[in-house]
């Protein structure tokens, strides 16, 4: 009798531990709980909470946030020195407030840049929306080394310790792996990326940092960024991972493919980010790419699915998320996290891009931001891998 309330509470113990281990996943986070994180991108209808039913998934579904524009140079310091902090600390805080996972998108880019930020007259130009950009010839060498110091430092250093993880380069390679010709490299040649790196870890030590691009199935792509990595490694610089960004498209590229490239990654020691996950439903007549100034005109038939996805696509497109979702589990002690560009199909740059004004449903939740049926197919078996 003595021993009854000991005994009483490793009983309630033991069964209170089983009951936990019986409970079954109800999101994607908790499907993928002890494997990696999974991202949603926010626009500022999330962050601002104007946009309350995708506010209410990402806080529901996602265990990590990217911010979609609202980091970009563009849009942050739009005239030299001139810093618009407003809705990136919407986007922080809005991750603070829920827990998430923040990641910063992103410090170096050809794109989105600013229009100032390489040109001699930049220094003078006043933003006025819709204003052309500020052409050549590009600032010296030294005043874009100033320049883009002061960019990394200032953006990485506002948000030390809220930021968890920075893209430090975006797309700095053409798909034959050779630089792009973007002013980064025709002005400071590979050199640039060693600065960025160095610069962003200086600023926050603790962040995680890393390299990221699309098309990253194609072998001489993803064997230069090897040899980035194995570089940025030798000369002591902080490297965390490599990011595929996989705008995947209903045929290419194959599971295969993405696996080969994964593997030659994780073999240089770095981690992987799945980070601009989205599938296109749609018709693919051009060449694959992300690079968002390729555009395409709009022809009825690349837009088949005005309204709403036939059975047969949609049951593809499920299957076929559901085969990459079984390698990205597979490799998840080299997968960190898995973001998918958007919050649901409604608000997806994939009905703009490439082509203007079509409708597209490449994202895990539709438009009443229901989740696919490869979602439930996710959060019934995840744990089991
Ligand atoms: C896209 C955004 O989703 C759009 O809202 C914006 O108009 C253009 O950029 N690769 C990237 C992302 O790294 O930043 C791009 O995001 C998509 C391609």
């Amino acid at each position: 009798m003595k021993n009854f309330p000991k005994l009483l509470i490793v009983l309630l113990a033991v069964t209170a531990l089983a009951s936990c281990a019986d409970k079954k996943p109800a999101t994607l986070a908790e499907a993928f709980k002890g494997k990696f994180t999974i991202g949603a991108t926010l626009n500022k209808g999330v962050y601002s909470g104007t946009d309350t039913a995708a506010a209410n998934l990402v806080i529901r579904q996602f265990s990590s946030i990217t911010a979609e524009n609202c980091m970009k140079q563009e849009n942050i310091q739009p005239e030299k020195g001139k810093f618009y902090w407003d809705e990136a600390e919407a986007f922080v805080s809005f991750g603070e407030k829920y827990d998430k996972e923040i990641i910063g998108h992103n410090l170096v880019w050809h794109s989105q840049m600013a229009r100032w930020f390489a040109f001699e007259d930049g220094a003078k130009f006043e933003f006025i929306p819709g204003q052309r950009p500020v052409f050549p010839p590009y600032c010296s060498k030294e005043e874009f080394l100033e320049r883009m110091h002061d960019h990394i430092t200032t953006l990485v250093s506002h948000f030390k310790g809220r930021v968890d993880v920075w893209e430090v380069c975006n797309e700095i390679l053409e798909d034959d792996g050779t630089f792009r010709k973007s002013p980064y490299y025709n002005i400071l040649g590979e050199e640039f990326v060693y600065l960025a790196f160095q610069w962003a870890h200086e600023a926050d030590p603790d962040a995680r940092l890393y390299l990221n691009d699309y098309n990253m199935h194609i072998p001489a792509k993803v064997d230069t960024y090897v040899r980035l990595v194995k570089e940025l490694q030798s000369r002591g610089l902080r490297v965390d991972a490599v990011g595929m960004q996989e705008h995947l498209d209903i045929n290419n590229p194959t599971v295969e493919e993405f696996e080969t490239s994964l593997n030659k990654i994780a073999a240089t020691g770095v981690k992987v980010y799945i980070t601009e996950w989205d599938m296109s439903a749609l018709p693919n007549p051009y060449l694959m790419s992300a690079e968002i100034t390729n555009r395409f005109e709009y022809t009825p038939e690349t837009d088949p699915y005005k309204e709403g996805l036939s059975a047969e696509q949609s049951k593809l497109w499920n299957n076929r998320v559901q085969s990459f979702v079984e390698c990205y589990l597979k490799h998840a002690d080299v997968i960190d996290r898995w973001t998918q560009w958007g919050t649901t199909d409604a608000t997806s740059w994939k009905n703009g891009f490439p082509i203007h004004g079509r409708t597209d449903y490449p994202l895990l939740f539709d438009r009443a931001c229901q989740p696919k049926p490869v979602v439930n197919w996710i959060i019934a078996n995840a744990q089991k891998f």
